[in-house]
């Protein structure tokens, strides 16, 4: 258990954490904006000579995990295994350096989610009562949320999930649904009845509202809706679900399970407790949960608020342990001004950012830290103002300062630093309060004025680099001139320094230039402490601009649509070919020729779904007009129409991670044999471009064909 600290024991200790990923998708570039404002603060609380950790872990159960499993075909560990790799491979590539990254699927979350669960069912604040669900027969599964649709209950809006209305924004049970359709398989599910465990958050009530009055770190912006909902009463919560499902099973029960986010939270305390247990002691979980003189400070979106400022400190009051100190909500992600989304094709993953972005992943932390506040306003990647923010702010700017005044001493005083004169020394000292006023931005969360800090210093260090102009003091006055470029080099290293939080890997390349020793245990107490006299090592340039403005892909020429087969006749002069008349949405229809009379029968095609290349050049065959093509794969055995299944006429087919608005702005015919160069291929029963896969908003799209089958 537990154990509570003495008063000697007490030192203050700070616990950061990052909002656990789930572990069925990869990490992308809005989970970053997250990792890089919390990764960012903890290096510059480690700076400030803070006892701090940093810990995350990675959110491995739910529903979502379990079916995605199953529909791989492979046990559930397996895949959190996966993502498990794949997503420290990530955070390593973007320099997020976590203390701890763990597992809520971990014998230490196990067991503090018992301990959680036993505490608040002894001190009554757990109980069970019936609940009504929808119940697929045919999945045999009850189905939560996400996995059932049907017509809003208040507004009648169709295709709805069954907990809130995207139209009217209703929330209800899935129970309450019209006409209500399992997610999975589309039949009609039946209610049924289980005895649900619930967490009496409704007793918290005021305790609750008395924690965000004290607390006077929290956002006002945040605090108004919390302090809404709780007026608005707070509802008991359901914190058990049914087989099948991938979690911690409820102690004394056969086919209960904990609900995800009971255990997810958790996981922060078992991530400290694996820390504890292979670098601390003993006590070292309880002086960061169990200590009133810790801080726990968690770094979370703005979508689930709702979890961290209810839910999560009601069990950690019931249990008695510490409540967060501090939370800091960041709102979401949109890039060039839209919000990122599969089917909009602006998806990036941070691999995917790497591919486009040259490598660089400083420059999305320093883009980021560039426009983050403390505050849920939405941040905007804009491809124009990522090129114009790296080009003059981080490489004109200050890896400019940075490397013109390095190079200078190397090339004129032989790699050595000189002496400071009174001159110098003063002109230093004027810095300072640039110095302090840094930190202080950085301590409030205020990234963006922080590194506004940043460009300011490195404004003055080549304002006085020109002015002093070096290249010609050092034909006239070679002792004074080494004095200046000396003075310059140590606004570099004060520079580099402050920039460690967000530029972590280049500012080490720089201090380590400057023979700055002991990078590991940097401090911002070495600003302002004067280098002289000393040897430093060649400047490189680290970074070159930005050449061309990010694109999310090369525009896909073709355009691509679903479309459906509404009438078909045999071409009267030529027996291979049929004559369709396909409707591609917006009742728009087309006439194609296709030579698919050997291959399928009439019956077969007849209100087939086929995706058509809509925007090709029209062509005749044999007197009949074929205004576009449908796509089917050959793979020299057989001819396999490509038939989408969850589309509907209209849905643009288009590669994975593309620019799905650029390609529908794309108005230029094309060619057949232009079509045919971008040789679409058959891996894995996908239809690939370039290595990504054709989909729509709603689906992969998928073949019944070999391993690199022709698809034209
Ligand atoms: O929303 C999410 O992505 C969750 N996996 C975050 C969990 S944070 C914590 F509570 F575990
Ligand atoms: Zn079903």
């Amino acid at each position: 258990m537990i154990k509570k600290l003495e008063k000697s024991e007490l030192k203050e200790k700070i616990l950061v954490t990052a909002a656990l990923p789930y572990a069925n998708g990869s990490i992308h570039l809005g989970h970053l904006v997250e990792y890089v404002q919390a990764d960012a603060f903890v290096r510059f609380l480690k700076l400030s000579g803070k006892d701090v950790v940093f810990v995350c872990a990675d959110d491995t159960h739910g529903t979502p995990i379990e079916i995605a499993a199953a529909k791989e075909k492979i046990p559930p560990e397996q895949l959190i295994a996966k993502y498990y790799d794949d997503h420290r491979e990530d955070f390593a590539s973007f320099f997020i350096d976590f203390d701890v990254y763990h597992s809520t699927n971990s014998p230490e979350n196990k067991f503090y989610s018992d301990f959680f669960f036993e505490k608040l069912t002894e001190k009554k604040l757990i109980y069970q009562r019936l609940v009504e669900l929808t119940y697929c027969e045919n999945c045999k599964r009850y189905l939560p949320d996400r996995y059932v649709k049907g017509k809003c209950p208040k507004c009648g809006a169709e295709d709805q999930y069954g907990d809130q209305c995207e139209k009217c924004n209703a929330t209800y049970q899935p129970v309450d649904l019209i006409e209500p359709r399992c997610a999975i398989c589309g039949a009609v599910p039946v209610r049924k009845q289980s005895l649900h465990y619930f967490f009496k958050l409704s007793s918290f009530s005021q305790q609750l509202q008395q924690w965000l009055d004290s607390n006077d770190k929290i956002q006002p912006d945040v605090k108004n809706f919390v302090a809404e909902w709780i007026k608005n009463g707070l509802q008991d919560w359901d914190i058990s679900r049914d087989d099948p499902y991938f979690g911690f099973k409820i102690p004394g029960e056969l086919n209960k399970y904990y609900y995800v986010w009971l255990d997810a939270p958790i996981g922060y305390i078992a991530a400290t407790e694996k820390y504890s247990k292979e670098k601390l002691n003993q006590t070292a979980t309880a002086a960061y949960w169990h200590n009133e003189n810790a801080r726990i400070i968690h770094f979370i979106g703005k979508d689930i608020i709702y979890f961290h400022f209810l839910f999560w400190p009601a069990m950690l009051m019931g249990v008695g342990l510490n409540l967060p100190s501090d939370l800091a909500v960041h709102g979401h992600l949109t890039i060039n001004g839209e919000k990122m989304s599969k089917s909009r094709g602006n998806f990036l993953t941070a691999k995917d950012y790497l591919a486009v972005a040259d490598h660089q992943p400083e420059f999305l932390r320093f883009y980021y830290a560039s426009h983050l506040v403390k505050a849920i306003s939405d941040i905007n990647l804009d491809f124009e103002d990522f090129k114009t923010i790296i080009n003059s702010d981080l490489v004109s700017n200050i890896a400019n300062f940075v490397h013109r005044t390095l190079v200078f001493i190397n090339n004129n005083f032989d790699s050595r630093l000189g002496d400071l004169g009174d001159d110098e020394k003063f002109f230093l000292q004027q810095l300072q309060p640039k110095y302090e006023a840094a930190i202080k931005h950085y301590s409030e969360y205020n990234f963006k004025e922080a590194v506004r800090g940043l460009l300011e210093i490195s404004s003055v260090g080549n304002r006085y680099f020109q002015d002093n102009q070096p290249w010609q003091l050092v034909k006239t006055d070679k002792k004074k001139c080494h004095g200046v470029v000396t003075a310059a080099a140590n606004i570099v290293k004060d520079l580099a320094l402050l920039s460690l939080p967000v530029l972590p890997k280049y500012s080490e390349k720089v201090l380590r230039l400057l023979g700055v020793d002991g990078i590991e245990k940097l401090s911002f107490d070495s600003l302002g402490r004067r280098l002289a006299g000393s040897k430093i090592g060649q400047s490189r340039i680290f970074f070159a601009p930005i050449e061309e403005t990010i694109s999310l892909a090369k525009v896909f020429p073709a355009v691509l649509k679903v479309g459906v087969i509404q009438e078909i006749t045999e071409h009267p002069d030529a027996d291979k070919l049929y004559v369709l008349k396909v409707d591609v949405g917006s009742s728009k229809k087309v006439q194609l020729v296709a030579g698919l009379r050997p291959y399928y029968k009439k019956d077969g095609l007849l209100g087939k779904k086929i995706v058509v290349a809509s925007n090709l050049k029209y062509a005749k065959l044999r007197g009949y007009e074929s205004q576009g093509m449908l796509l089917a794969a050959d793979d020299g055995k057989k001819v396999v129409v490509v038939s989408p299944q969850d589309s509907v006429p209209g849905d643009l087919v288009f590669p994975e991670g593309s620019d799905a608005k650029a390609i529908l702005a794309n108005k230029t015919q094309i060619a057949i044999d232009e079509f045919y160069r971008l040789s679409l291929k058959v891996k894995d029963e996908k239809v690939v471009y370039g290595g990504k896969p054709l989909r729509t908003d709603k689906e992969i799209i998928s073949v019944d064909a070999e391993d690199d089958a022709v698809v034209r």
